[in-house]
């Protein structure tokens, strides 16, 4: 199936983490609710399901790179406000945003749905906002990463 890339940003108890993600939908309009799904034994899971929030960044097409930086839990720095090498700041629910995202939004999670080794997470878009909305935005066939479909 064809997917977008992005970077999934959590936060909890002042651990926080951007995870490469590809398992994202729009799931209503009215209100804005999307829904991503994450696998059980990822860091990210913690923090999503104990912060109640997740940002999704869209990465630029030239920054492939940084899809594959993130397939392991973050580490702070190396310089002060970067997480794992990239510069980023934090959102109003508390999750990291990538600075040079070419667009972010950010979610209260509303509802938990288990299924297979994934949760599916439904958040309800309270911010988002688009920098460069020219910016071509990467997709997975721009890189050569697949992930389990
Ligand atoms: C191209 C690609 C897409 C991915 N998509 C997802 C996804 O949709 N959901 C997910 O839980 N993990 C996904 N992963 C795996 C995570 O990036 C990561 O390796 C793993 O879940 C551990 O995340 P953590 O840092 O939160 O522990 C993907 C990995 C790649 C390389």
């Amino acid at each position: 199936m064809p997917s977008g890339i992005y970077l999934l940003g959590s936060a909890s108890g002042g651990r926080r983490n951007l995870m490469t993600h590809s398992l994202a939908m729009q799931v209503s309009v009215q209100p804005k609710l999307v829904a991503v799904a994450v696998r059980r034994d990822a860091l990210t899971h913690t923090l999503v399901d104990e912060g109640g929030a997740f940002s999704l960044c869209f990465l630029r097409r030239e920054d492939r790179a940084l899809a594959r930086a993130f397939t392991k839990p973050a580490q702070e720095g190396p310089g002060p406000g970067m997480l794992g090498g990239a510069e980023v700041r934090t959102g109003t629910t508390g999750a990291p945003l990538l600075c040079r995202a070419a667009a972010w939004l950010e979610c209260e999670v509303r509802q938990r749905v288990a299924g297979g080794d994934h949760t599916l997470f439904i958040g309800e878009v309270v911010d988002c906002a688009a920098p460069d909305e020219d910016a071509p935005v990467l997709r997975m066939e721009d890189t050569r990463l697949n992930y389990g479909g």
